[in-house]
């Protein structure tokens, strides 16, 4: 894993972050495509707060995330094919030094160890470069392979939230709520790699 970055330990700073088989860049105002290709399938975006994109709305979001250091579009080192999204966020207070996790992915390139490697190689530069205490992430009981992903990576399961959030209504407008299991790793238990 190779990170590239200005000067300082920001994670604004951070411009890439290479790991075996992915990159991990900024996203670019012409992501609009490759994020409608994952954001339009129902599949990637059930536990989602939001629904299938169009492409309009996709577009909007590649100009958002463009400007927003928590994205990072995960990209096929082969030929450059966006095959997902990371979100790392550095939470308040930021002296707390916690960061959250999140990520989809494109359904056509799940069970590859795409989303595995990418997130190994920005926690190594999260715990490493940017002197993170916490990173924790949410996920829906329901979602076995975004909770496999975690425990895979080394995040401990730490506790079920009972009806956590909402993310659609009833038909009579109640909230449907839903349980969260939360995770966490510490830099005190992060694998680092040798060297
Ligand atoms: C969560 C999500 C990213 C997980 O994707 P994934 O494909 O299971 O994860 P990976 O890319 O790391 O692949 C790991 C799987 O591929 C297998 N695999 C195959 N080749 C592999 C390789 N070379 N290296 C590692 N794993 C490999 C692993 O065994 C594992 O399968 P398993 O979970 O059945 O044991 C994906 O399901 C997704 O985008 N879901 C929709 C969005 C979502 O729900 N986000 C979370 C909201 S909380």
């Amino acid at each position: 894993m190779t990170s590239a970055h200005l000067p300082g330990c920001q994670p604004a700073l951070t411009t890439t972050v290479r790991a075996d088989r992915v990159l991990l860049r900024r996203f670019t105002p012409d992501d609009g495509e490759g994020l409608h290709a994952s954001l339009s399938r129902p599949e990637a975006v059930r536990f989602e707060p939001y629904g299938v994109q169009t492409r309009a709305q996709c577009d909007a979001l590649a100009a958002t995330r463009a400007h927003d250091p928590s994205f990072w579009a995960v990209c096929r080192g082969s030929d450059g094919a966006l095959v997902g999204t990371l979100y790392l966020h550095h939470d308040d207070p930021h002296e707390w030094r916690g960061y959250t996790l999140g990520y989809v992915f494109h359904p056509d390139h799940w069970h590859q160890g795409y989303a595995t490697e990418a997130c190994r190689a920005l926690l190594d530069v999260c715990f490493g470069l940017w002197g993170a205490h916490r990173v924790s992430a949410h996920c829906d009981p329901r979602n076995d392979a975004s909770w496999r992903l975690l425990e895979r990576l080394g995040l401990r399961r730490e506790g079920h939230v009972r009806q956590a959030a909402s993310f659609s209504t009833d038909d009579a407008g109640r909230p449907v709520w839903h349980d969260a299991y939360l995770y966490a790793v510490l830099d005190s238990e992060w694998d680092r790699p040798e060297g």
